[in-house]
């Protein structure tokens, strides 16, 4: 496998070619911003923690019958991918209340809600990613109806997948992300990552925040809250 052009660079992550033009390798940066990029900063050893959290992830979820973009860790930082073309949204799963959800709808935080919720933003930068419904998707053309509808299952399979995992590490799964990627056959699988800086995660006995919350809200302990976890997930 050679790694060849960088095709992208994002706020966490760079994406390279390959001399497969099946695969690209994803780079995991240590760079960490909040707020559509208006907060900036670093979290040392982000990218090594939320790569190999991810790999995991989505390993465990390929075994539940998730399909996703994960194929083989290369380095550290770097993993190959499948190449996909990402679906503009971000599919977002609520477990308990917290975040945008508790300040748009003027609640606190931690309710414990009777069923997951889902909701979808419009991945759009220039916009500030708005909330969007599956209506505006369909009208803007982001996905068909049969996608959507194979998004919102494959969304909450991930939930009940993760919340068990995380529930046996001692963390309670409160909200996270999604994205999802259409591969050049059409199928839609997981893509992007599955880490600290995407999920919201609370240490069950004693309600600690152990994800991006910690360099969102300036609390401390940002670099510790992040081994934390990869000590749970890894084992190390
Ligand atoms: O900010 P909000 O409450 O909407 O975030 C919900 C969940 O989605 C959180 O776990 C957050 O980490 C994740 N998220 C993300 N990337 C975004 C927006 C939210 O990973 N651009």
């Amino acid at each position: 496998m050679q790694k060849k052009e960088q095709l992208y660079e994002g706020k966490a992550k760079k994406v390279f070619a390959t001399d497969d033009p099946n695969l690209y390798i994803v780079d995991y940066k240590d760079d960490a911003t909040a707020f559509n990029g208006q907060k900036k900063g670093q979290i040392a050893g982000k990218g090594v923690i939320n790569n190999v959290m991810s790999n995991h992830m989505f390993q465990l979820l390929e075994q539940q019958g998730v399909p996703t973009h994960f194929v083989e860790q290369l380095s550290e930082r770097e993993t190959v991918v499948k190449k996909v073309s990402i679906v503009p949204l971000e599919v977002i799963i609520r477990n308990i209340s917290a975040g945008s959800f508790a300040k748009r709808y003027g609640v606190e935080e931690g309710i414990v809600f009777k069923a997951p919720t889902i909701e979808f933003s419009y991945k759009n930068d220039d916009l500030g990613d708005p909330l969007i419904n599956d209506y505006h998707a369909l009208a803007l053309g982001l996905a068909t109806e049969d996608e959507i509808n194979e998004i919102k299952a494959m969304a909450f399979k991930v939930n009940e997948v993760m919340k068990d995992y995380f529930d046996h590490l001692n963390v309670t799964l409160v909200d996270f992300k999604l994205e999802f990627g259409k591969t050049p056959d059409g199928k839609i699988i997981l893509a992007d990552e599955i880490s600290p800086d995407t999920c919201r995660l609370w240490d069950k006995t004693t309600g600690e925040k152990l994800d991006k919350d910690r360099f969102r809200r300036d609390l401390g302990g940002v670099e510790e809250a992040y081994q934390e976890i990869m000590r749970r997930v890894m084992g190390k």
